[in-house]
């Protein structure tokens, strides 16, 4: 019953829903033949109503996250699995955020049902480095570089001092910040521990993996296994 499973598992229904779409006919294979619960011609040759089925676990999507949408579930309000087709919540293994964003923080997040994948990317001894482009409320000081880079900065109420950061200023009031780890709200309590206030905030990289130019805010598509590997590029 490997058909069944695997149209439950990418959330086209339950396995009793899965059963009926098959039996309704709308379950075909590539040339448009009729399948029946016990035929598996591969999921790459599958199709409900002539649609290719979702991609398979393990699965690494990447969006251009927006504005105003928040990582959890648990939240209120918009949620980026709002972008996603309904059934990509009901996939099973589902999918998680690669480091969230805060509900205000725009551009690269990777999402994944791929648990090792995940903390590979999120862990700070992978070496894979997330790169902010902030927007500041006020122009910066000019010891940022040094502060953010010391390894000694202690961010409030916490006791453990953050990695050295990688800091570029572009301007007055504009900046790049590289990190190794994501402590909750991390550069924006960075700026804020040199006087300062981020207006906007997006992660533009994360390794050598670059937000793909052809990304609409709010749209996503899967990753390549070529942009797997850049993630953990070093240069
Ligand atoms: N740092 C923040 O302050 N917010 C994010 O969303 C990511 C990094």
């Amino acid at each position: 019953m490997k058909l069944v499973k695997l149209l439950a598992n990418l959330g086209y229904g339950s396995r009793k829903e899965a059963e009926k779409l098959i039996k309704s006919g709308a379950v075909t294979d590539q040339d448009g033949k009729v399948l029946g619960a016990k035929d598996f011609p591969g999921a790459e040759n599958v199709r409900v109503i002539g649609e290719e089925l979702d991609p398979s676990a393990p699965l690494v999507i990447v969006m251009n996250k927006p504005d105003g949408y928040t990582c959890s579930t648990e939240d209120p309000g918009d949620t980026i699995y709002d972008l996603l087709p309904p059934r990509f919540s009901k996939r099973n293994p589902g999918l998680n955020p690669v480091g969230r964003l805060d509900k205000d923080t725009t551009g690269l997040l990777l999402m994944t049902d791929d648990g090792k994948f995940l903390h590979q990317v999120i862990h700070p001894k992978s070496g894979c480095l997330k790169v902010y482009h902030a927007v500041l409320a006020r122009p910066l000081r000019g010891d940022e570089g040094e502060v953010f880079g010391s390894g000694e900065l202690l961010l409030e109420s916490e006791t453990k001092p953050l990695l050295p950061a990688g800091f570029e200023a572009l301007g007055e009031t504009e900046a790049v910040v590289t990190l190794h780890e994501g402590r909750y709200h991390q550069v924006r309590r960075m700026f804020a521990a040199v006087g300062n206030h981020v207006v906007s905030l997006k992660r533009i990289s994360i390794g050598g993996l670059k937000l793909p130019e052809e990304l609409a805010e709010g749209e996503w598509r899967a990753v390549s296994d070529e942009e797997k590997a850049l993630l953990f590029a070093k240069d």
